[in-house]
C-alpha cells in the first residue's frame, strides 16, 4: 500500500521562470497535487519570479490556465484550486540587474523553509545565485534547485560549480535529474537492497548483460534550436540514462543516505570505460508520419547531431567486469517506453535437453508506461504433453497492486520538491558526480566529433538504425522490444 502521507514543513518557494514552461506542465501542477494529497501545508507560499511584467492576479490566472491545461479535468477540485492560487504571489524580476530583489527579499519569511527554484536557462544560474546572497534574500540555510542542463561539457560544469559555490553550499544546492524521482527508480534501488534474493546474483557470474532503453515517440519541434547543439548523448545519456546505470551497478551503499548512496554512484561513474567507436550508434529519424525529419525540425540540413543514440559500455570493477551494459534512447521511435532489463546468464546445464539461450530469466523494471517490475521464469507448460517449457512474467504492475492507490504516486517533479523541503539529498546529483559524468561523455563526443561521424537515417516508428540491432547481434543478443 502506499504509505500514510506525512505534510513537510511550511516553506517559502520562489520559482524562478515561474511563467515558463517547466513551472506550467510541471512544478506548477505538481504542487497542486502535494496540496491536494495533504502533504504540502497551507502555510507554504509560493512566489513566480520572471522578467514579465504583471501582477498577482495575473500570474495567478495564467497559473489556473496552467493547471486547467495540463491536468485531467477530474484531478481539480475547485475548492483545493482556490487555495492553491491563494498561497501564489508573483514578483517581477531582472535576473541580471537589480529589479525586484528588494520585493522577492520583503517577501520571504525567515522562519520558514527557503527554497530557490532555477527553472531558467543555465546561462542565468550564476546571475541569480550571486543577487540572491547579495540583496540578502537568501541566508546559508536557503535551498537552491539546479535544472539540467548542468553545464555542456567538463569544463562548463566545473564552472557553473565554482560559480554556485561562490554563494551556497553543497548542501544547500540540489542538482535535479528528474528520472530519479521516478517511482520505479527508487524501487530499484527497494528491490536490490530490501530483499535477499536478488543482491546474491547481483554481479557478471549470474547476469549476462543489461539493456537501458529509453524510447520517445515525440520529436524536436519546438525546441530543436536547443536540441541540435546537445543531441541524445548530452539530453539523455549524460544524466538519466548514467543515472540509471549507477543505480544498477553501485555497490550497496552503507546507509540510505545522501552521501553514501552518491559515493557508490560516483565510484560506478568512474569505472565506466571509455567506449569504443564500434561501440556507439548514432541516428537521425527521417520525415515519416509523426512528423517532420530531425534535419527539418532543426532547421538545418547538415547538422550531424543524434536524436538516437545506441551504445555497448563496460563497467571496468570487480562486480561487473566483462558484462555489458547496453544503452539505446531516442526520438519518434516506435513507442514511448523506458524499461532496465536484467538478462540473467542460463542455468549451467540444462537437463530438458533445451538449447541453450532459449530460456533466460530477465528482470524488467518499467519506469514508464504502467511503471512496475517483471520476473520472466521458465516453468512446465501446463498439461500433458511432456516437460515443455515455456516463460511467463511474474508480473509486479504497480497499478495492479496498489489498485486506486496507484493514481497517487506522485509525479517524479513534486516528490523531489518535497525531498527538497525535507533536506534531503540523496536523490539530486552531487557536484562531482556531474563533472564524472561529464569526464566520461566528453571524449565520447569528442571521438565522434574527430571522426566527422555522420548519424545514420531510421524511420520514425522504428525501432533506430538497423545498425543498433548490430551492436547486439554480434554479440550473440537481442535488443527488448519497444513497446508500451
Ligand atoms: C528531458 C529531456 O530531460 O527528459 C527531453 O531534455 C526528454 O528531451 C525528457 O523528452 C524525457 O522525460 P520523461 O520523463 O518524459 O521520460
Amino acid at each position: 500500500m502506499v504509505a500514510r502521507i506525512i505534510p513537510v514543513d511550511p516553506f517559502d518557494l520562489v520559482i524562478f521562470g515561474g511563467t515558463g514552461d517547466l513551472a506550467r506542465r510541471k512544478i506548477l501542477p505538481g504542487l497542486y497535487r502535494r496540496l491536494a494529497d495533504g502533504q504540502m501545508p497551507p502555510e507554504a507560499r509560493l512566489i513566480g519570479a520572471a522578467r514579465s511584467g504583471g501582477g498577482d492576479s495575473e500570474f495567478r490566472e495564467s497559473v489556473r490556465k496552467a493547471l486547467e491545461e495540463f491536468m485531467p479535468a477530474d484531478a481539480l477540485d475547485q475548492k483545493v484550486l482556490e487555495q492553491f492560487l491563494e498561497m501564489i504571489s508573483y514578483v517581477q524580476i531582472d535576473a541580471k540587474g537589480d529589479k525586484g530583489w528588494a520585493k522577492l527579499r520583503s517577501k520571504m519569511r525567515e522562519d520558514v523553509v527557503n527554497v530557490f527554484y532555477f527553472s531558467v536557462a543555465p546561462s542565468l544560474f550564476e546571475p541569480i545565485a550571486e543577487r540572491l546572497k547579495q540583496h540578502g534574500v537568501a541566508d546559508d540555510e536557503a535551498r537552491i534547485v539546479v535544472e539540467k542542463p548542468f553545464g555542456q561539457d567538463l569544463e562548463t560544469a566545473r564552472a557553473l560549480n565554482a560559480s554556485l559555490a561562490l554563494h551556497f553550499d553543497e548542501t544547500q544546492i540540489y542538482r535535479i535529474d528528474h528520472y530519479l524521482g521516478k517511482e520505479t527508480v527508487q524501487n530499484l534501488m527497494a528491490v536490490r537492497f530490501g530483499n535477499m534474493l536478488f543482491e546474491p546474483l547481483w554481479n557478471s557470474q549470474y547476469i549476462d548483460h543489461i539493456q537501458i532503453t529509453v524510447a520517445e515517440t515525440v520529436g524536436v519541434s519546438g525546441r530543436g534550436e536547443y536540441y541540435d547543439r546537445i543531441g541524445a548523448m548530452r539530453d539523455m545519456v549524460q544524466n538519466h540514462i548514467l543515472q540509471l546505470l549507477c543505480l544498477i551497478a553501485m555497490e550497496p551503499p552503507s546507509r540510505y543516505s545522501p552521501d553514501a548512496v552518491r559515493d557508490e554512484k560516483l565510484k560506478v561513474i568512474r569505472a565506466l570505460d571509455p567506449v569504443e567507436p564500434d561501440d556507439i550508434v548514432r541516428g537521425q529519424y527521417g520525415e515519416g508520419p509523426g512528423g517532420p525529419s530531425y534535419l527539418d525540425d532543426v532547421g538545418d540540413p547538415r547538422s550531424r547531431t543524434e536524436s538516437f543514440i545506441a551504445m555497448r559500455l563496460e563497467v571496468s570493477n570487480w562486480r561487473w567486469a566483462g558484462t555489458p551494459f547496453y544503452l539505446r534512447t531516442g526520438k519518434r521511435l516506435k513507442a514511448r517506453t523506458s524499461e532496465i532489463a536484467i538478462v540473467f546468464k542460463d542455468a549451467p546445464h540444462s537437463i530438458f535437453d533445451v538449447p541453450r539461450g532459449r530460456h533466460s530469466n530477465v528482470l524488467s523494471i518499467r519506469l514508464q508506461p504502467n511503471e512496475g517490475m517483471q520476473l520472466g521464469v521458465t516453468i512446465k507448460e501446463p498439461g500433458p504433453g511432456g516437460m515443455r517449457l515455456i516463460d511467463v512474467p511474474l508480473d509486479m504492475s504497480f497499478a495492479e497492486a496498489l489498485g486506486e492507490r496507484a493514481s497517487e504516486i506522485p509525479d517524479a517533479y513534486e516528490r523531489l520538491i518535497m525531498d527538497v523541503v525535507r533536506g534531503n539529498q540523496t536523490l539530486f546529483m552531487r557536484g562531482d558526480e556531474v563533472e564524472a559524468a561529464w569526464a566520461w561523455t566528453d571524449p565520447v563526443i569528442a571521438g565522434w566529433e574527430a571522426r566527422g561521424h555522420i548519424p545514420s537515417p531510421y524511420d520514425q516508428g522504428s525501432s533506430g538504425p538497423d545498425d543498433a540491432l548490430m551492436l547486439l547481434h554480434r554479440d550473440g543478443r537481442r535488443w527488448r522490444e519497444i513497446r508500451s
